[in-house]
């Protein structure tokens, strides 16, 4: 079929199809002339056309609102409840068994369940909105190829239009409402979960503040020692600076001896995600490069890094004492341990964060302060 030029300002006949109305006699058509007009261009041939409802305000047509109107409220219901979870819910970390774990636990799922409620009730309130409240309609229509033209555009608007005004929508108090008030829950629902960390103040612990100290750090000066993790929980076994033979690794934990009669927090620091650290004993032939400000954090040839990665926060496990490289396997970033632990491969762009490290007097190793930097991912607030 042949396709006006955009602006065309005379009416132009095709071929094969309709006449093509001016600029000026197509703003002066009705929505109903538009929607004829759109059909004959889209090869559109309207089989039938029904209202279902052709008298207004029947039991009918009330109980079809009622119906429609109940998905839309159960939207806005669920975005409301949605965003008091999102706010109150107690989100700050628990471990599990201690008093208030399983409400923590429910953060995600609650916040999940009732964000996906309120969308499934909005889809579920269009399907049914179609299927009860717009015309039965049955129409065929050809396919075209490439982009509609401005007639196109401006008939199928029309067309939206004209559909909308059949459904009767702007009588519809019930319906009109719920939908307002879904749209508007569940859009704010969307704007809280995207924006919603910056409502909750990760700071206001000031240099206390979560992200920026882990289990190395002492408030009243009580030593933290390296603690390994023999499988039971309870079973304290520090390391000494001569358990490592050079070339190895051990990840090794915060310990206090306040914490020694607390079963609790035993079992708590070693499943802390931010404590975890790697004990590196390098070999006496290798080359060691500081990092300025951290000259004198190792212990000898033991050195102590974040076992977090600083790219997104995955474990890195892996060590190969011949290149003295440690490995990230989840996207391959690999930091050298005896030069302060820089990346040299892959995506992450900032070294580990090193734990400076002493000895007692029996030879046992413990942390001389928390990490000087937060440990793991960026964040926007982070300085180093
Ligand atoms: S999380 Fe370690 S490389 Fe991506």
């Amino acid at each position: 079929m042949t396709r006006p030029d955009q602006g065309a300002d005379a009416p132009t006949q095709s071929h094969d199809g309709p006449r093509i109305p001016s600029d000026d006699e197509l703003a002066r058509m009705s929505t109903d002339d538009l929607v004829r007009l759109g059909n004959q261009i889209d090869d559109l041939e309207v089989v039938s056309n029904r209202e279902r409802f052709p008298v207004p305000g029947t039991r009918a047509e009330r109980r079809a609102e009622r119906q429609v109107a109940g998905w839309f409220i159960i939207a806005a219901l669920s975005g409301i409840a949605f965003l008091v979870a999102f706010i109150a819910w107690p989100w700050e970390y628990v471990g599990p068994g201690e008093e208030g774990g399983v409400l923590y636990a429910l953060y995600t799922p609650v916040i999940g369940f009732l964000f996906g409620l309120s969308v499934f009730a909005v889809g579920m309130g269009v399907i049914a909105y179609s299927k009860k409240l717009l015309p039965e309609d049955l129409t065929i229509q050809q396919r075209h190829d490439g982009r509609s033209s401005e007639i196109d555009r401006r008939t199928a608007a029309a067309r939206l239009v004209q559909t909308g005004q059949q459904s009767g929508i702007t009588r519809r108090k019930l319906v009109y409402r719920s939908i307002g008030a879904a749209g508007g829950v569940l859009g704010l629902g969307v704007l809280v979960a995207a924006f919603g960390g910056l409502v909750k103040n990760p700071w206001k612990e000031g240099p206390n503040s979560p992200l920026l100290i882990t289990g190395w750090h002492s408030e009243d000066g009580e030593r933290v020692y390296m603690r390994r993790d023999t499988g039971e929980s309870e079973e304290v076994v520090l390391v000494r600076s001569g358990d490592l033979a050079p070339g190895a690794i051990e990840t090794v934990y915060p310990f206090k001896e306040s914490q020694r009669t607390h079963p609790e927090e035993l079992a708590e620091v070693l499943r802390s995600p931010d404590s975890p650290v790697m004990l590196i004993h390098l070999r006496p032939d290798v080359t060691v490069i500081k990092r300025a400000g951290q000259e004198d954090f190792n212990y000898g040839a033991l050195f102590a890094y974040s076992k977090i990665c600083s790219h997104m926060g995955c474990p890195t496990s892996l060590y190969e004492d011949q290149t003295n490289r440690i490995l990230c396997p989840c996207h391959q970033s690999q930091f050298q341990a005896n030069e302060y632990a820089k990346p040299v491969f892959g995506p992450a762009t900032r070294p580990l964060a090193q734990l400076p490290i002493a000895v007692d007097d029996q030879g046992y190793l413990y942390a001389r302060s928390d990490f000087i930097e937060p440990v793991g991912p960026a964040f926007w607030e982070r300085r180093s």
